[in-house]
């Protein structure tokens, strides 16, 4: 009589609501078909102990629900609703120093696949060892980011938005309050998803975001003052911001928080346009601003049912794969409803972006969502070319006499 298939699950990268609806959906679609789960620690560092022997594999083992609740909660199911991950997650480690250990550990499990949830960095890592190891890895994307190339729609995504949608509502009453111009540092890496999404959905006056204001420049800086003296003009003493991470200084360079650096650069400049005699913006540098830097708070956070339902239905189409013997692919979600792609077309792609210094699947700049925020009037930057056919905001439009008092 052959063996049950044994497969193994296991989460990667920077953790984020709903990777654990996905483990959930995973074990219990490979239990009802008789099949072994093992969820390996802290990504692909737990094979490294399985091949130390520091782990037994019987120890992986996951039960229906994934998990043990002692005493009189045994038996609640609550998984999916809790984030992070019962995994434990990675994102730093030396892979390649340990690759022999990793594919051991594996080897050591008999694993029939290995479904591996993560963002396009770890997904790119553990495809590399799969290909060393000769390993039937299926894929599920995962960060709060979104920028998975391929898809949509990754796992983590909808509750970050939430999470953020929820501070800028928050913070609008008591900026109102206190006429105080509100400044917003959103995560994304160098995707500007989640600040675009949640910007729009919180009521923000300004969406700053990578795709679309690169570096803070003069034109953009410039439009911003702009925004918000009109607003000020017009009555409306307060004013929302949404700062992605990933906008540039000036320069054109990383700051350490690109929301405190806005922050003093919206009076500074206001400062600047005042000295050329642009009077509609003097005395804005009285005008107070508060920085909040929403964190690692968008990485946690209750699932959404809209995150549950995609991670859920994510881990049943990777069960699916195996039980068809159909891997090496990505599972997306596509046109309103999970696809799959091949893994070697998605990693080639993440590679020759992160080669090029891109990011994979950008905002586009022309979409849906852009387009509905410019509707409101809501500043997003404009790449539209200028007189001299550079974009507006990638050339500087104003030029400061030297001896202006900044
Ligand atoms: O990729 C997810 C993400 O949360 C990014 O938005 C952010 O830049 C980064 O991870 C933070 O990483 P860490 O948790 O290592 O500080």
């Amino acid at each position: 009589m052959s063996r049950p298939k044994r497969i193994g699950v296991l989460t990667s990268g920077g953790d984020c609501p709903g990777l654990n609806a996905v483990i959930r959906s995973v074990v219990k679609c490979s239990t009802r078909q008789g099949w072994e789960v093992y969820g390996i620690p802290y990504g692909t560092d737990g094979l490294i102990e399985v091949a130390r022997a520091n782990t037994k594999p019987e120890d992986l083992k996951l039960k229906e629900h994934g998990y043990n609740i002692p005493g009189l909660l045994q038996g609640l199911d609550v998984l999916q609703f809790l984030s992070g991950s019962v995994l434990g997650s990675l994102s730093k480690g030396d892979t390649d120093k340990f690759a022999d250990d990793i594919i051991k550990g594996y080897e050591l499990l008999q694993l029939d696949g290995l479904i591996a949830i993560g963002g396009d960095g770890s997904l790119d890592i553990i495809y590399n060892l799969a290909q060393k190891g000769n390993w039937n890895l299926i894929g599920i994307p995962k960060t709060i980011d979104n920028d998975v190339p391929f898809t949509e729609r990754s796992v983590g995504f909808d509750t970050a938005v939430d999470t953020v949608t929820e501070a800028l509502y928050d913070l609008t009453f008591t900026a109102a309050s206190h006429e105080r111009v509100m400044v917003v540092e959103v995560m994304g890496r160098d995707a500007g998803h989640l600040a675009l999404h949640s910007g729009i959905a919180g009521g923000a006056d300004i969406i700053l975001i990578p795709e679309l204001t690169p570096t803070l420049n003069d034109a953009v800086l410039e439009e911003i003052c702009e925004t918000i003296a009109s607003f000020r003009h017009e009555k409306r003493k307060f004013a929302l911001v949404v700062v992605a991470e990933g906008v540039k200084n000036y320069e054109g360079k990383k700051e350490k928080s690109i929301g405190e650096y806005l922050a003093k650069q919206i009076k500074d400049y206001s400062n600047k346009l005042c000295a050329l005699d642009r009077k509609q913006f003097c005395g804005m540098d009285e005008v107070d601003t508060r920085v909040t830097v929403l964190g690692h708070l968008q990485r946690s956070g209750t699932p959404t049912s809209a995150d549950r339902l995609l991670a859920t239905s994510f881990g049943r189409a990777a069960v699916d794969l195996i039980a068809n013997q159909e891997y090496n692919r990505l599972v997306v979600w596509r046109n309103g409803e999970v696809q799959t792609e091949p893994l070697d077309q998605v990693i080639d792609l993440v590679r020759k972006c992160h080669r090029e210094n891109r990011c994979p699947s950008p905002v586009n700049p022309n979409g849906f969502m852009v387009q509905t925020a410019r509707s409101l009037g809501i500043y997003v930057g404009d790449l539209t070319p200028s007189l001299n056919g550079e974009p507006r905001n990638r050339v500087s439009i104003t030029t400061f006499s030297s001896n202006s008092k900044c």
